[in-house]
């Protein structure tokens, strides 16, 4: 056995240190860092030795495999994430801020699968059956022939499923298991990684698939779910703001599907409810004609999403101007900040700078910049932006507007919505005719002196600038 000695781990990431430090140098993280007993220390000590193993049958690259069979919940945005279901013999984490609604989402999604056929075991190790089947009268499920249990003991746990034979369980969460070979306390990285490992090779094993629930956490005080992301073939993520009604299931890592595909949920009095048009429900509560709001047509995943861009600027009394963002990256809005004022001549200076993305949607596209930029000078001049028209395009530190990718789509998408105009990086190829008024620019001063007049109140050559003066 591995020799086992305290050391010190990141809660965050689980790198492992000789000492205490104040930032993890793997991921970042400031404070995650602290003392744990049980991991075994630095590489094996021994060495494999002279004995002689099995040969391993090795195999060509060619040859036709059936595509893995998958189960649907029938919920189609979980199903879709996952990649058209949940591959069996799989091993699938989902992470969240607490209270996100992960519980009840796998409850939702189990009792789908166990309708389908599958025989599912729901693991609580948080919360009493009681309290699971209160929540499951709640979503309407009580009628769902899935089997219940409230444990933390990974042992009698594993006894159960290999005496049960499930298709699918559930482990809700992660952090409260126990294991009893090792030391340290439930939610440590040692305890995570143990017990995720343990449950993950059992499932391989048994032909069963796993869904572990991993709590993020920003404290660090128990480890997050980043600890168990390799050992599983999916990682799914469950965002949202809070107070917002919209959830987010994200796929960061997918060995069988697409990363980065989104499902879009509304949380209702009873459960979530899956949204199949999010782009309607993004804009739905758009005003009419308000300085500083912009529709910008993304891409999340394989399908066009169309989300508000709401920008504020007011009068800053500080030496320093607030700039706040939203479900967008604030580097981003620095740099869109300094294009137009390096390139356009407008200064927010003075200004505080507020940028939101309407609905809880974290957009990560460059493609957003556009739509950014519309909005800002919207918001800084007062004139709001025609209500019909969709923005999208990546901009450079030039100021040149470029293309990105799958313009097509996003055009159709806006069409579908009623959107008559657009507002885009001059397209390379033009694969079909869009119904819609199409304004195509190729730099950033000339489309927003079209739109807005002249706003430039200094202006300043961009040569000067190359030049350095
Ligand atoms: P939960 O699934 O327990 O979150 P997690 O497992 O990620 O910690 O969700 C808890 C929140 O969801 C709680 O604030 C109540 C709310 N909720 C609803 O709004 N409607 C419902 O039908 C249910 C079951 C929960
Ligand atoms: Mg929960």
């Amino acid at each position: 056995m591995a020799k086992l000695q305290t050391s010190f781990v990141c809660a965050e990431c689980g790198a492992s240190y000789g000492k205490w430090a104040g930032r993890c140098d793997a991921c970042g993280a400031w404070n995650s860092i602290h003392e744990e007993a049980g991991i075994s220390a630095g590489p094996a000590t021994k060495s494999l030795g002279k004995a002689k193993g099995r040969a391993v049958a090795l195999s060509t690259l060619s040859g036709e495999d059936e595509p893995p069979p998958r189960r649907t919940s029938g919920i189609g945005e979980f199903d879709r994430v996952l990649g058209g279901g949940l591959v069996d013999a799989s091993a699938v984490l989902i992470g969240g801020d607490p209270g996100i609604g992960k519980s009840t989402i796998l409850l939702q999604a189990v009792a789908g699968f166990a309708a389908s056929g599958a025989k599912a075991v729901y693991v609580s190790g948080e919360e009493a059956s009681a309290q699971v089947r209160m929540r499951a009268q709640r979503l309407g499920l009580s009628e769902a022939p899935v089997l219940l249990a409230a444990e933390t003991n990974l042992r009698d746990i594993l006894t159960t499923l290999d005496a049960e034979r499930p298709d699918l369980v559930v482990i809700d969460s992660i952090q409260t298991m126990w294991a009893d070979h090792v030391e340290s306390a439930p939610g440590s990285v040692a305890q995570v990684r143990a017990t995720a490992h343990e449950l993950v090779s059992f499932a391989k094993r048994r032909g069963l698939s796993v869904v572990l629930v991993g709590h993020v956490t920003k404290e660090g005080q128990i480890a997050g779910p980043r600890v168990v992301e390799h050992m599983v073939d999916t990682v799914l993520y469950f965002e949202g703001e809070r107070g917002h009604q919209f959830r987010i299931l994200r796929a960061v890592k997918n060995r069988f599907g697409p990363a980065d595909e989104i499902g879009v949920f509304e949380m209702t009095g009873a459960g979530l409810r899956e949204v199949t048009n999010p782009s309607a429900l993004f804009l739905g509560e758009r005003e009419a004609k308000v300085p500083g709001s912009a529709v910008f047509a993304g891409i999340e995943g394989t399908r066009p999403v169309l989300v508000e861009f709401q920008a504020l600027v007011a009068h800053s009394p500080l030496g320093t101007p607030r700039r706040a963002v939203i479900g967008w990256d604030s580097s981003r809005l620095s740099m869109i900040l300094a294009v137009l004022e390096a390139r356009c001549g407008i200064s927010f200076a003075a200004q505080d700078v507020y940028l939101n993305v309407a609905g809880g949607l974290r957009i990560g596209e460059t493609a957003a910049d556009l739509a950014a930029a519309m909005a800002l000078v919207s918001a800084l001049t007062g004139q709001p932006l025609a209500h019909d028209a969709i923005h999208f395009g990546e901009i450079s530190l030039s100021g040149a507007i470029r293309p990105v990718a799958q313009a097509e789509a996003r055009l159709k998408e806006a069409e579908k919505l009623g959107f008559t105009r657009a507002f885009l990086p001059q397209r390379i190829k033009r694969d079909s005719e869009s119904g819609m008024k199409l304004h195509e620019s190729v730099d950033l001063p000339g489309l927003l002196s079209d739109v807005f007049g002249t706003v430039a109140d200094t202006p300043r050559p961009a040569a000067r600038d190359i030049a350095g003066g």
